[in-house]
């Protein structure tokens, strides 16, 4: 019996040791952690169950019979994040570059379809050098089973990806079909074709980093979610992140002890809202101060930023917000921040996390650029995700809420349960200047007569009331109740139920 045992365990200790010692160093030398060191710092200490650590190839091409690693470059099964079980898989770059197989990717779906079962998160660590060269269409179609999954997955647990070593090719849209991708500075990348191949194509020299780095697509391209400085940081935050979320779709957001007061006034909320309309304040400020413990993960915090998205949490429950940033381009809707907060909403709608919607937006950024980039569709991405989220729906208008972008932005006409406004708040079709001079043109020259009009125009719509005359503003409150005003208002929706009509599925105009 103690042969066998050591058999054993000499077997698991080969499958520990992966591609082996220098190529670990190798990946040490990088700044890198390995596959196993990441799944340790990942999950809650002793608690990761491993499978198919036996697994091997079979390919018997190119000589591949001779070499059959322990484990064929991915490390999977599950454990735990402070006590809630997530699925994981890590791809071993010392093992043949990290790359797939017909059986790599068995290993994979084997876990994800584990995951949809129990009901738990899949967290998935890519670090590959792509589809297994020497396996052919059987490594495609091992992309292709892990894909199905990916699209089935989608709404039904949370799929986050983290990449953490190369990602190229077709790769990539495993994780671009996942809800959220982080990534590590300097040493990820993710392309569809790399620079050679763009050189050769358009003839256009970028470096992998420029091309598909962190910078890039966390600025520029918005595919990715998050950027960290190296491997520990990810991880920590990634744990960070799940202690936000519901395990899956057939569970509610977790509720975590809390140690501040719920109905705590904040004074300096009541001047956060500068006397001039046209001078920006920080909306971070009221969201560090609503949250408890000031708590507060953002999602996408370089793309985008006249809007902000993420986590935060009231009374212990989950809620996500979204505000606009007055800082950045006077908190305009745009394309980009449309489809940055639409994704958002529906994240938030598919997996029953209430939303709180932060309102300063003086309407959609005009211009040749926005109209030839449709801005008319991807705004009515937001439009559409409000409309259609079944979720509690707390609104709070803190100072403009103009045109379109005032229905947009989770008002009472989009489903809104509980909206409030701050008494500095301007519900209008526009600003009083702009309206002054479409209505009365042919006073223009004068510009006495004008300034009256503003000021008439100012003290009868540049106000709340005549919203919440007509019940479209369910509370004018006071800002430094905010805190325990929209606490109260998530309690008294806990059991909120509302089904929009069956369909098969919605026509988001894409
Ligand atoms: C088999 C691979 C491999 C692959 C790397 N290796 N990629 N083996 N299939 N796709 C092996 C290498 O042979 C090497 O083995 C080890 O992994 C480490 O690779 P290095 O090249 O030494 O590492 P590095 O210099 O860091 O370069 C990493 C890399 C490079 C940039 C990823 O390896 C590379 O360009 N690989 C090929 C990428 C590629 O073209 N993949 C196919 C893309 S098509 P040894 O034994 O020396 O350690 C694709 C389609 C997916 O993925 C479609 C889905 C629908």
């Amino acid at each position: 019996m103690k042969d066998i045992i050591d058999q054993l365990e000499d077997r698991r200790a080969d499958a520990r040791l992966g591609g082996g010692q220098k190529r670990i160093d190798a990946q040490h030398s990088k700044g890198k952690l390995t596959a196993r060191e990441r799944i340790e710092l990942l999950l809650d200490e002793g608690s990761f169950e491993e499978y198919d650590m036996f697994v091997t190839h079979r390919c018997t091409d190119f000589g591949m019979e001779n070499s059959r690693p322990r484990g064929d470059g991915v490390v999977t099964g599950w454990g735990t994040v402070n006590g809630r079980q997530v699925y994981v898989y890590a791809q071993d770059f010392t093992v043949l570059g990290g790359s797939v197989s017909e059986t790599h990717g068995r290993k994979i779906c084997k876990i994800m379809d584990m995951a949809v079962q129990n009901g738990a998160p899949i967290i998935g660590i890519n670090d590959s050098g792509g589809a297994r060269i020497q396996e052919g269409v059987s490594a495609l179609a091992a992309y292709g089973e892990i894909f199905k999954r990916n699209t089935l997955a989608s709404g039904v647990v949370p799929q986050i990806s983290l990449i953490m070593g190369p990602c190229a090719g077709g790769a990539v849209y495993s994780p671009a079909m996942t809800d959220f991708i982080f990534m590590v500075k300097d040493s990820s990348y993710m392309f569809v074709t790399g620079p050679d191949v763009v050189k050769t194509v358009t003839n256009e020299q970028v470096t992998a980093e420029e091309l598909g780095g962190a910078g890039t697509h966390t600025k520029k391209s918005s595919v990715a979610d998050g950027a960290y400085d190296n491997d520990v940081k990810l991880l920590a935050e990634t744990r960070r992140l799940i202690d936000f979320l519901p395990a899956s779709n057939r569970e509610k957001p977790p509720v975590r002890p809390f140690f501040d007061d719920p109905a705590r006034i904040e004074e300096s909320l009541d001047t956060l809202v500068p006397e001039n309309p046209n001078t920006p304040y920080d909306m971070k400020e009221l969201i560090h101060k609503l949250a408890d413990e000031g708590d507060f993960f953002e999602i996408q915090e370089e793309f985008a930023k006249n809007i902000i998205t993420g986590f935060i949490r009231l009374e212990g429950s989950t809620v996500g917000v979204v505000a606009n940033q007055p800082m950045v381009l006077a908190g305009c809707l745009d394309i980009d921040s449309s489809r940055k907060a639409a994704r958002f909403v529906r994240f938030c709608d598919a997996f029953e996390i209430p939303l709180l919607t932060l309102v300063d937006v003086p309407g959609f950024l005009p211009g040749v650029t926005q109209e030839y980039g449709g801005v008319i569709k991807h705004g009515a991405k937001l439009l559409f995700a409000y409309g259609e989220a079944t979720v509690p729906k707390v609104t709070l208008i803190t100072r403009k809420a103009y045109g379109g972008a005032y229905v947009v932005m989770a008002s009472k006409h989009l489903q809104g349960d509980i909206n409030y406004a701050w008494p500095t708040s301007e519900v209008a079709v526009m600003g009083a200047k702009g309206a002054v001079e479409i209505l009365y043109r042919s006073e223009l020259d004068d510009p006495e007569k004008i300034a009256g009009r503003v000021q008439d125009y100012e003290e009868s719509f540049a106000n709340p009331f005549v919203a919440a005359e007509r019940g479209f503003i369910d509370e004018v409150i006071l800002p430094r109740s905010t805190r325990r005003r929209v606490a109260r208002a998530f309690a008294g929706l806990r059991s909120k139920k509302l089904q929009n009509p069956w369909k098969k599925h919605d026509n988001l105009p894409l």
